[in-house]
């Protein structure tokens, strides 16, 4: 703060002022605004938390490091980097899948004087009671990725996940076309069914799928959901699966790659990974490697550093007492609320395209082309 005037000479709206422009001038040197468009729409003490008289500091919330490889290796990663390059301070943390460890996390954080809170929620009952609670506080919110139904945050950032499911069905589609299946039985694993993305994936894939159910061109297999997206528990519902159709499902549509993962594991063990198809989400190193080996149909590629850069953008305007608009919200049916968001687009990933999640910087060839996948590598042009 070197060759400004001191802020205690300044009456309450120049200081603002002067905070709101350092803000604005602070976040383009990071090249955050840059990212994703958001304009500065004025400072706000009032309603959201946050404040301009307190030190800034973002608290935020991981859910658990088995789900999905991305919380630990992609997320904390990125929102790490943007907090760094913006020098604010920062705690982030990861409940590990324990609601009750959420909740000290938050209270943690709320005590050690966090301004701005971001959380990916265990379920929205939990995540509400956080966020209500940061607000009764004074601070302020951020849903990332999870939307909490009822909740009260301020903003949500994530990818338009009816897109992801929209992209997994027509994957499968695809997949199933290619190999000449006829009326293939298609089984559904869904994702947790206390994540509010896990029904906005299925909502995606369903409006692909169903309308082949419909015109009798697929035939509906099992269709269950996996609690907490627990990938062990994803392996032994697809054994039930398999054996209570006699072994006789020829795709499956898994939610995201660990999920498909548990499903190939199963394939395998029966000779049938590679002709079953199978698609996935997230773009993890062993789902990328399943595609390469032919043994999944697809994953879904979320640039992660992009939604982690607008979170830390918005988290950091908040925790400066400042609003900004993001020219879109998502309605919270739950609460009947429209949600400031910020929603980015998907892209699908096959065989074919898998090289440009390493163009990306998203997974390195390094994790990727390991011994045992490096002729495929190659082959795929990595
Ligand atoms: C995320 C997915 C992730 C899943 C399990 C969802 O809410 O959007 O990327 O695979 O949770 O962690």
């Amino acid at each position: 703060m070197t060759g400004s005037t001191p802020s205690s000479v300044l009456t309450t709206t120049q200081r603002k002022d002067v905070l709101m422009r350092r803000g604005i001038i602070a976040l383009a040197a990071a090249g955050l605004l840059a990212v994703t468009g958001l304009t500065a729409c004025g400072d706000d003490d009032g309603g959201d938390g946050g404040s301009a008289d307190k030190k800034p500091k973002i608290g935020v919330i991981l859910p658990d490091s088995k789900s999905s490889a991305r919380w630990e290796t992609a997320d904390r990663k990125y929102l790490e980097e943007a907090f760094k390059s913006a020098g604010v301070d920062y705690d982030i943390q990861n409940a590990q899948n324990d609601k009750n460890a959420f909740q000290t996390i938050a209270d943690q954080m709320i005590s050690s004087g966090v301004t701005a809170l971001m959380i990916v929620n265990l379920d929205s009952g939990t995540g509400k009671a956080v966020l209500d609670k940061a607000k009764q506080q004074g601070v302020a919110t951020i849903d990332y990725d999870r939307l909490t139904l009822g909740g009260s945050a301020s903003y949500y950032v994530s990818f338009d996940n009816v897109a992801v499911g929209k992209l997994q069905g027509e994957g499968l589609t695809k997949c199933l076309t290619a190999m000449n299946k006829t009326k293939p039985v298609v089984a559904y694993l869904n994702g947790s069914p206390t994540d509010n993305n896990a029904t906005l994936f299925k909502q995606g894939y369903d409006g692909v799928i169903k309308a082949k159910f419909d015109a009798g061109e697929f035939t509906k297999g099992p269709d269950q959901s996996v609690p907490e997206w627990d990938n062990a528990q994803a392996q032994t519902i697809f054994e039930q699966m398999f054996t209570t159709t006699g072994g006789k499902i020829d795709g499956v549509l898994a939610a995201n790659d660990g999920l498909g993962n548990s499903v190939i594991n199963v394939l395998k063990k029966n000779n049938l990974n590679g002709k079953v198809p199978v698609t996935g989400q997230d773009a993890t190193v062993q789902g990328l490697q399943n595609i390469l080996a032919g043994d999944q149909c697809m994953t879904v590629y979320k640039a992660i550093k992009k939604e982690a850069d607008a979170a830390a953008e918005l988290a950091i305007a908040l925790a400066k007492g400042e609003k900004k608009d993001t020219g879109k919200t998502v309605k919270d049916v739950e609460g009947n609320r429209d949600v400031p968001a910020v929603l980015l687009e998907p892209q699908s990933i096959t065989k074919e395209n898998v090289k440009a999640v390493v163009a990306d910087g998203f997974v390195t060839k390094a994790e990727l082309c390991t011994a045992a996948f490096a002729a495929k590598c190659t082959e795929a042009g990595i």
